[in-house]
């Protein structure tokens, strides 16, 4: 297995941008916070969350590459598992269904990564004090963040989190990357 180091450096080698780093160590934080959560392997978890758009500068004009390329590039340094994972998080592209509850807590998790981060621009105290309720509302207004999709955010309830429970838990694991 990698060590989260390594893990790190790698994407920061693929993947340089700072907003692909920042979205990736915030899908890490929700992804180790649902393990804890959920009782899981939380080193695992926080794994797939930290490189699953490891591929995302190489695949930016191939979507259907989206996910089997990470895949590919980290063939035996993950867990099989967590390969199928990071396939299925673009499972609408790649046509690998997500069946297990790390696939379905990746997925969610690094999409309201996406919502949350949306929220904290437009809040005059960014993510701090946000609520699960007022993304609620957020998720309604089809206009807003309308690239991230609700319908996946849902799917934390696959991994029987209530949608609240589960935006709380993705905020609170948000806070300290976006407060610094
Ligand atoms: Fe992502």
């Amino acid at each position: 297995m990698l060590e989260r180091e390594t893990a790190l450096a790698l994407l920061r080698e693929h993947c340089p941008e700072e907003n692909a780093i920042r979205h990736s160590l915030a899908s890490e934080a929700v992804l180790r916070a649902l393990a804890r959560r959920l009782n899981q392997a939380e080193e695992d978890w926080g794994l797939a969350g930290l490189l699953h758009d490891l591929d995302y500068a190489m695949t930016r004009h191939d979507p259907q590459q989206h996910g089997s390329k990470t895949a590919e590039l980290l063939n035996d340094a993950l867990r099989p598992e967590l390969l199928a994972a990071i396939v299925a998080h673009n499972g609408e592209y790649t046509g690998v269904e997500p069946s297990t509850m790390l696939d379905f807590a990746l997925r969610a998790g690094e999409t309201a990564t996406g919502l949350i981060a949306a929220a904290a621009l437009v809040r005059p105290t960014g993510i701090e004090g946000m609520q699960a309720s007022s993304l609620r509302k957020k998720m309604k207004d089809k206009a807003f963040a309308a690239s991230v999709s609700r319908e996946r955010i849902r799917e934390c309830e696959k991994i029987g989190l209530p949608l609240d429970q589960f935006l709380t838990l993705a905020i609170e694991a948000m806070t300290p990357l976006y407060t610094k």
